[in-house]
């Protein structure tokens, strides 16, 4: 099943806010209700919204709206760190001068496209562990990088789904990924559905798992990936590049070509989204303290050990650059 399709002139996608308790469908029909899913993260993960961001932009060449270039730029900006998001509206509006059914067909070749990229960088992670982790490969992972985030099959998921495949899967890991719990709430529920025996643990414990030798790798995916080969993925994912190092475990990062942006040349130069406080505050928070609720980090690329995308591996710790 797709997580996010077209459908009968408009969206669908599975709204991510209400799992793991209910799988209800979203129908999105008008520009602005694809910012407001993509803002409260609804459908989100970056190769989702490059998705999102071509159909999205297929919506506003078909309204007929008087402000469309105002609705694409609004689009554009929904969320600024993941590269895929604008990648998906410019991808798609270069066809428009081929008119407004050439727009979707763009945007329906992105979806396609997504799910093929996605099953091959899957298999190529899946060789690299399989040659590089004696027996069972016990997985450990952040936020979520399954079906939900992509269009189908997912990256640092598509992964684990090739390893189980193969019966070479151990177990999984799952960080909890606070303070939305794409952890625990959505890559639980993708391992649930595929039957994969996983633990989820709570980010703090993060560290501990490598340290006492729990898991063999780590597989995470990416938002954006920069020239150097700095890897900028949900925050918590650098501390957890750092305990890896630390315990001589290999750190993978699996995303597609898609998600290397050669116009930036590291990390530092990425935008991180700061999402309001309410976010951390919600579970037992202080009501009305500050806070600061960074929804991104940077892994600088000395300590990524390889990069898998569905063309080849980038080895950014060896000196490898991805652009
Ligand atoms: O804030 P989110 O849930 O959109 O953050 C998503 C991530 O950080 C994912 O790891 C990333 O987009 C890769 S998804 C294949």
């Amino acid at each position: 099943v797709r997580t996010i399709d077209w459908q009968d002139g408009h969206i669908v996608a599975i709204d991510q806010t209400r799992l793991p308790g209910t799988v209800a469908w979203l129908e999105i029909s008008t520009v602005g209700q694809l910012v407001d899913a993509i803002k409260r993260l609804a459908i989100r993960g970056a190769p989702a919204l490059g998705a999102a961001g071509a159909l999205g932009a297929a919506l506003a060449v078909r309204g007929g709206g008087e402000d469309r270039d105002g609705e694409l730029a609004g689009l554009r900006a929904a969320r600024p760190t993941a590269v895929n998001l604008a990648w998906g509206v410019d991808r798609a509006v270069a066809r428009l001068a081929e008119g407004p059914d050439a727009v979707l067909d763009e945007a329906l070749a992105i979806l396609d496209e997504d799910v093929v990229r996605n099953r091959a960088l899957g298999e190529r992670g899946a060789d690299w562990l399989a040659a590089n982790v004696h027996g069972p490969v016990v997985v450990q992972t952040h936020c979520n990088a399954g079906a939900l985030a992509c269009v189908e099959w997912g990256t640092a998921l598509g992964v684990v789904r090739a390893l189980d495949e193969r019966h070479r899967l151990g177990h999984v890991y799952v960080d909890e990924t606070r303070p939305l719990l794409q952890g625990s709430r959505l890559t639980s529920w993708e391992l649930t559905e595929m039957g994969v025996d996983h633990t989820i643990i709570v980010d703090s414990a993060a560290a501990t798992v490598l340290a006492r030798g729990l898991a063999d790798a780590v597989v995470v995916g990416a938002d954006r990936i920069t020239a150097n080969g700095d890897v900028v993925n949900k925050i918590g994912t650098f501390p957890l590049a750092l305990a890896a190092q630390r315990a001589g475990v290999p750190f993978v990062v699996a995303a597609p070509e898609s998600t290397i942006d050669p116009s930036i040349q590291t990390g530092d130069e990425v935008e991180i989204e700061v999402r309001d406080g309410d976010e951390v505050l919600a579970i037992g928070g202080m009501p009305g303290t500050a806070t600061l609720n960074y929804a991104f980090d940077v892994t600088p690329a000395d300590l990524v050990t390889a990069i898998v995308t569905e063309d080849r591996i980038i080895r950014p710790a060896l000196g490898e650059r991805p652009a």
